[in-house]
């Protein structure tokens, strides 16, 4: 394991992931306080466009104004509050109130409203612009932060811009856009993708295409952490089988490789990967040259403080995204964002044959050029109505069991293994502020 910060305490008790004091502290010391990943910029692309995010009681608009720049404020109106745009991407040259048709430039700037002369105080522009919010950009997304004497983004990320720098992520599209509502508190949907401890119990699937138990974890500064699983690999806690896997054929004839000459040499799957790749770097669409032969293979994850899971292949990306219930600290939101690099023709990419397999359905509906958002419930996947991908699907399938026992008076606080070294180093920096706020005694 590389770790550049130390953890110096587990202190995870149940009250957490249910108390309303503990949520309005996130409020008011993470959600308002920390760089927040609020939008894509490929949906920001074209003057006029808009996107908002919606963070507990917050909301903030991200635009891309006439003069090519884009701007981030808060949505509500500085008339009477009311909030200006529904969630979602959209394009509009200003922004109109739906109450008093009070009209907004979208660099945030008060362009009219109806009757000026009966505001005996007038109409200041600079009381009356919208409430700017800080913005900054990184890999294709847009980081937004509510403190507007936060430090800037790429100090927050510290070693993580090193880390994903290889990999071309801001090149990649998107190819379903999901968010989920979910019984269990944002953060036990954080701590589910912080440790590989759970996989080969509620993922046996995991054993025929990575090898968990050799997986690195990363510890970083501000709460960041990194885990790299060795992929195109079976599971080293069980015997090499015969012939590769499904998972592996799968990926060998992706690669037009003969899946059938590696009867008995199972082990030599990920070289002759590597090579593969390597061979068609620059002429298939794809460029590795920035990659090492052992990214090549490897399934990485990168989960940024507090709710933003990166988990993907040089190919393809899940953008996870854990997001509270405004008012009730048990339930949240799971945005799932599916990104692929698609073939660059440029370096003889053929772009129809797009890959699909990074995303559950692949048949995502198409709304003025952009895949449409889907919203569903947990039930939904719970029956089998609604898929997030087989593994996301299990994971979901047991977080409201985690919940209501977490909450139980029978648990006091967690007992971890050094496999969940992720979870307690986000709970670490977590209790700073639980302690700052006197929730917690002293770690
Ligand atoms: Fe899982």
């Amino acid at each position: 394991m590389i770790k550049d910060t130390e953890v110096v305490s587990v202190q995870i008790d149940g009250d957490r992931y249910h108390d309303t004091r503990h949520a309005r502290v996130e409020t008011d010391h993470i959600w308002r306080k920390t760089w927040l990943l609020a939008a894509l910029e490929s949906d920001l692309q074209k003057p006029k466009s808009t996107v908002t995010f919606d963070i507990g009681h917050d909301s903030i608009i991200i635009s891309r104004a006439n003069d090519g720049a884009l701007y981030a404020y808060h949505n509500a109106c500085t008339h009477r509050g009311t909030r200006l745009l529904e969630e979602g991407v959209s394009s509009s040259p200003l922004i109109t109130c739906p109450y008093h048709a009070w009209c907004f430039n979208l660099d945030g700037q008060l362009r009219g409203a109806p009757d000026p002369n009966s505001f005996t105080a007038g109409l200041p522009g600079d009381r009356l612009r919208l409430k700017p919010v800080q913005l900054e950009t990184w890999q294709g997304f847009v980081f937004v932060n509510m403190d507007r004497d936060a430090a800037p983004l790429s100090d927050f990320l510290g070693n993580m811009v090193k880390r994903a720098a290889p990999y071309q992520i801001a090149k990649m599209d998107l190819l379903e856009d999901q968010t989920v509502s979910v019984d269990c508190n944002w953060k036990a949907m954080i701590d589910n993708f912080s440790e590989l401890y759970h996989v080969d119990h509620i993922h046996p699937q995991h054993k025929r295409f990575v090898d968990c138990p050799n997986a690195s974890d990363e510890l970083f500064e501000n709460g960041h952490t990194g885990l790299h699983v060795p992929g195109f690999v079976t599971d080293s806690r069980y015997p090499v089988p015969d012939k590769p896997t499904d998972y592996q054929e799968m990926q060998l004839t992706a690669l037009g490789i003969d899946a059938s000459a590696f009867h008995g040499r199972v082990a030599d799957i990920p070289a002759a990967i590597t090579q593969a790749k390597r061979e068609q770097s620059g002429r298939k669409g794809y460029d590795y040259s920035a990659l090492s032969d052992e990214q090549l293979t490897t399934v990485f994850q990168y989960n940024l403080f507090p709710n933003i899971i990166l988990s993907g292949s040089p190919e393809g990306l899940w953008m996870m995204r854990s997001r509270p219930h405004p008012d009730d600290p048990s339930k949240s939101y799971l945005d799932k964002w599916t990104l692929q690099l698609n073939p660059d023709p440029a370096l003889g990419g053929a772009s129809e044959h797009k890959q699909t397999m990074h995303a559950a359905s692949g048949n995502s509906e198409i709304t003025n050029g952009r895949v449409a958002r889907d919203c569903f419930g947990h039930e939904e996947i719970l029956s089998g109505s609604k898929s997030m991908t087989e593994t996301i699907d299990q994971d979901i399938s047991l977080l409201a069991r985690v919940q209501a026992g977490a909450r139980s008076s029978g648990f006091d606080r967690a007992w971890l293994s050094d496999q969940e070294v992720r979870v307690a180093h986000f709970h670490d920096v977590l209790n700073e502020t639980y302690h700052k706020a006197g929730l917690i005694d002293a770690s």
